[in-house]
């Protein structure tokens, strides 16, 4: 019986493999595995088979219908395969859709440029950070009404021997400790752009929001270079006409403090509907206070230096005209409004 099913098996291949429609190789199946198919009545025979060769038999009529199930598929897929419509080279191909940077990325791309023509160097510090680097070394004592301001997000169960409680970077500020305990010796010129974390939600607050934080620290610094610095970006980012104001104003960090103005860019100062008196408030900035120089790890008898700290979506939105109604949607992941920009 061996040879049997030996020539049966090579017969099947042989036809299997020269079918040449889906039909074909359908009605071999049906004539070799099918119920009463050659295989199946081999099948049959095994029980009028000698004791002694059973096994063998059985093994072998096995072997053949799995290489015969396995063969018909294979033919099957080839043959589906080579029905397909025939390829046309010459028409154009389907252009798979392209995406592009975030709004907000590209904000912190044109700001970090801006600022790297006149030397500052971007650095990177952690969003989660100990209380001391975003308030108490910042000369923000632990129960200072000043830190209502900042309506910060702790993590809980979190606490360094020295530097308190784990919170969520409120502010970018807390990069200027870094940058001093890092750098050691001035000069600094730091421009630190970050993610900001605050409990506030609604048309003009996110609870992450980025903020761009600059620091420049050396010999004999004064207000002077601050104002420099100021337009400098005022020119290069928003125009060559905007010009910048200082206005007193008080932050614990700095001293004196100012808050930042720029003029407005549609009436250039003269004063609109828009602005209402000619200028429009930037941010925040000031004379690094000598404690915070100290906690930092400088000495204030020698150095001095200026810092600033700016909303990277409410400067972007100043610059580009852009009046986006609502914040939130810029992080609401909505691709019908993103893919405007
Ligand atoms: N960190 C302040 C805030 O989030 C802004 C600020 C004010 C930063 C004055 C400064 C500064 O560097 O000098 O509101």
């Amino acid at each position: 019986m061996r040879e049997e099913i030996l020539s049966l098996k090579n017969q099947a291949i042989a036809q299997i493999s020269a079918a040449k429609s889906a039909e074909d190789l359908e009605e071999l199946r049906i004539a070799y595995l099918g119920r009463s198919g050659k295989l199946t009545e081999l099948f049959k025979r095994i029980k009028s088979v000698p004791s002694e060769e059973k096994k063998l038999v059985g093994v072998l009529i096995n072997e053949a219908k799995n290489a015969l199930t396995s063969l018909l598929s294979e033919r099957k897929n080839s043959l589906k395969e080579s029905a397909r419509d025939w390829f046309d080279p010459t028409i154009p191909g389907i252009k798979p859709p392209r995406g592009h940077l975030h709004l907000v990325t590209h904000a912190i791309d044109e700001i970090a440029n801006t600022f790297a023509q006149i030397g500052f160097v971007r650095v990177r510090y952690p969003e989660v950070e100990w209380d001391w680097f975003a308030f108490g070394g910042l000369n923000m004592p632990k129960d200072h009404p000043a830190r209502d301001e900042w309506e910060t997000f702790f993590v809980e169960g979190l606490n360094h021997p020295k530097f308190g409680e784990m919170v969520l970077t409120p502010q970018t500020s807390s990069g200027q400790l870094r940058e001093m305990q890092r750098v050691k010796t001035p000069p600094i010129r730091m421009i630190n752009i970050a993610k900001c974390y605050r409990r506030q939600i609604d048309v003009s607050h996110f609870p992450m929001f980025h903020q761009f934080e600059g620091l420049v620290i050396d010999e004999g610094i004064s207000i002077a270079h601050l104002k420099g610095t100021l337009d400098y970006f005022a020119r290069n980012f928003f125009g060559k006409e905007r010009k910048t104001r200082l206005r007193p104003f008080h932050f614990q960090f700095t001293e004196p403090s100012f808050e930042v103005d720029i003029t407005c860019g549609i009436c250039e100062g003269k004063g609109c509907k828009v602005c209402k008196g000619g200028w429009l408030e930037l941010g925040g900035a000031g004379m690094v206070h000598p404690v915070v120089l100290k906690n930092g790890g400088i000495d204030p008898s020698k150095y001095t230096g200026f810092a600033f700290g700016w909303g990277v979506e409410r400067t972007y939105m100043m610059k580009s005209g852009l009046s986006i109604p609502d914040i939130r949607l810029l992080y609401s992941s909505g691709l019908q409004f993103l893919r405007q920009f």
